[in-house]
């Protein structure tokens, strides 16, 4: 593979010639340890592995934790566009490549294959403000996991923290659950703000990203519209909820009408003032 490189580019020199040879051989290590797309697959193209010759955190912003990624399979490139030109001219300025500065490209190049995250989010508060975006809450660059921390609420009351759940205490007044995010799962936010879109699925997603509760009457209502199996809501259809997951909690079917009805009028009860005033 350094030899396709260097015969596609021989004009390229010095150092970044260098670079090319050796991570030539990067690029055939990541597809032997990891099979996955470590090298040039397009016209302009030089491979991921030649990018993280320099974004290592020395000449460049380090990206070494993309190794690690879930996105490692699809390579720098695909989201950066061909760097060629910009390897060419020693990444100078950081010119010859999409920066992805905008939160409208960002958006448009994840829906290409996140569709169901990136329409939520675009409709939730979050991103109908303009006050987050997928870089607040995920690392696509990171790490061995992209998701951030969110089964002990962390992520979550980084922000919303100070604003009315800060203690405990304030989040159980919310909730109306005892506050055990990491065990039971009890007043997790995400187990109630970001239902699985998709039953059969509830830990691979995806999730909803619109942020908003899913009240039990709507699973009657999707079913009746005839999606089987009958989707989660915001009480059961969520593996560790009310599904028969934690011992301690009551379990509604959210496959039996009567249960979602019954749960409906104990979320009204519930939740029907949060929201208001
Ligand atoms: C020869 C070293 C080198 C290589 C190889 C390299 N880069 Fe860079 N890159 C740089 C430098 C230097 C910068 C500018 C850093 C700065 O201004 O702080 C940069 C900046 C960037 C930026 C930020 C652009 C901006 O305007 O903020 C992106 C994105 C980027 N590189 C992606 C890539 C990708 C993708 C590859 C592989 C195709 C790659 N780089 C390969 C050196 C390199
Ligand atoms: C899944 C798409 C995706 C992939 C794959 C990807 N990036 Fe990015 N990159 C982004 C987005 C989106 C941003 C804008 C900031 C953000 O959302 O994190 C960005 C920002 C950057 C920046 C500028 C950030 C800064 O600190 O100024 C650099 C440099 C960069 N990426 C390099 C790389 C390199 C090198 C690789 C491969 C090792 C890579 N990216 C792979 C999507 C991607
Ligand atoms: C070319 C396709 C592609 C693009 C574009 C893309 N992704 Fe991904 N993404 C993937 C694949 C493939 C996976 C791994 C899927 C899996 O593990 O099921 C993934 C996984 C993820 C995950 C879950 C990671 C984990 O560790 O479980 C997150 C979060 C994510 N992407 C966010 C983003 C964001 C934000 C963007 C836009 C900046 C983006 N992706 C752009 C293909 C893409
Ligand atoms: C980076 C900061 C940040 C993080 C992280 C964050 N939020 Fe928010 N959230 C905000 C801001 C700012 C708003 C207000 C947006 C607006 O102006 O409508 C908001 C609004 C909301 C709303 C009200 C939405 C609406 O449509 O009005 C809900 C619900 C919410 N967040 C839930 C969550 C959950 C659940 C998490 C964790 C998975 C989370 N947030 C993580 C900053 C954040
Ligand atoms: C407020 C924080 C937050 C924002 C903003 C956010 N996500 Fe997520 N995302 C999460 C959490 C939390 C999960 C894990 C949910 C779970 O497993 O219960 C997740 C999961 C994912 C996954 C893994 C599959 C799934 O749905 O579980 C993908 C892909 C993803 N998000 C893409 C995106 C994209 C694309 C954007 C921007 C358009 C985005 N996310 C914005 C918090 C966020
Ligand atoms: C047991 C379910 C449940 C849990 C757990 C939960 N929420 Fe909520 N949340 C709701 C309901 C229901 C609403 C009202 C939605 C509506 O008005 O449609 C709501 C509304 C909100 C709002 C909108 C502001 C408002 O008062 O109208 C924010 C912000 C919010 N929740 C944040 C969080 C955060 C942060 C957590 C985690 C600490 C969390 N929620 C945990 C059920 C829950």
């Amino acid at each position: 593979m350094g030899r396709l490189v260097l015969g596609s580019s021989g004009w390229l020199r010095g150092h970044v010639t260098r670079s090319v040879i050796a991570s030539g051989r990067l690029c055939a290590l990541l597809l032997v340890v990891g099979g996955l797309g470590g090298c040039p697959d397009g016209p302009g193209t030089v491979g991921t592995s030649v990018c993280l010759r320099c974004h290592d955190g020395r000449l460049a912003p380090d990206r070494s934790g993309f190794v690690m990624s879930a996105h490692l399979g699809i390579g720098c490139e695909t989201c950066h566009g061909p760097g060629l030109m910009h390897v060419r001219n020693g990444g100078r300025g950081g010119l010859f490549i999409r920066a992805l500065e905008n939160d409208g490209d960002v958006y448009a190049l994840c829906r290409k294959c996140h569709e169901a995250e990136t329409k939520g989010h675009m409709e939730s508060g979050h991103g109908a403000s303009g006050a987050v975006a997928c870089k607040d809450c995920h690392d696509v660059h990171g790490g061995d996991r992209t998701v951030a921390r969110y089964t002990d609420n962390s992520l979550c009351l980084e922000c919303h923290g100070p604003y009315g759940f800060a203690t405990d205490a304030e989040v159980r007044a919310h909730t109306h659950h005892s506050v055990d995010p990491a065990g039971t799962g009890a007043s997790r936010c995400a187990a109630c703000h970001m239902v699985p879109l998709e039953r059969l699925n509830p830990f691979d997603g995806p999730h909803s990203h619109t942020m908003r509760p899913v009240p039990p009457i709507a699973s009657n209502v999707a079913a009746e519209e005839g999606v089987t199996p009958t989707p989660a809501n915001s009480c059961s259809g969520i593996a560790g909820c009310h599904d028969g997951g934690v011992a301690t909690a009551p379990v509604f079917d959210v496959e039996l009408r009567e249960h979602n009805e019954l749960l409906q009028i104990l979320y009204d009860t519930r939740y029907g003032t949060v929201g208001e005033g």
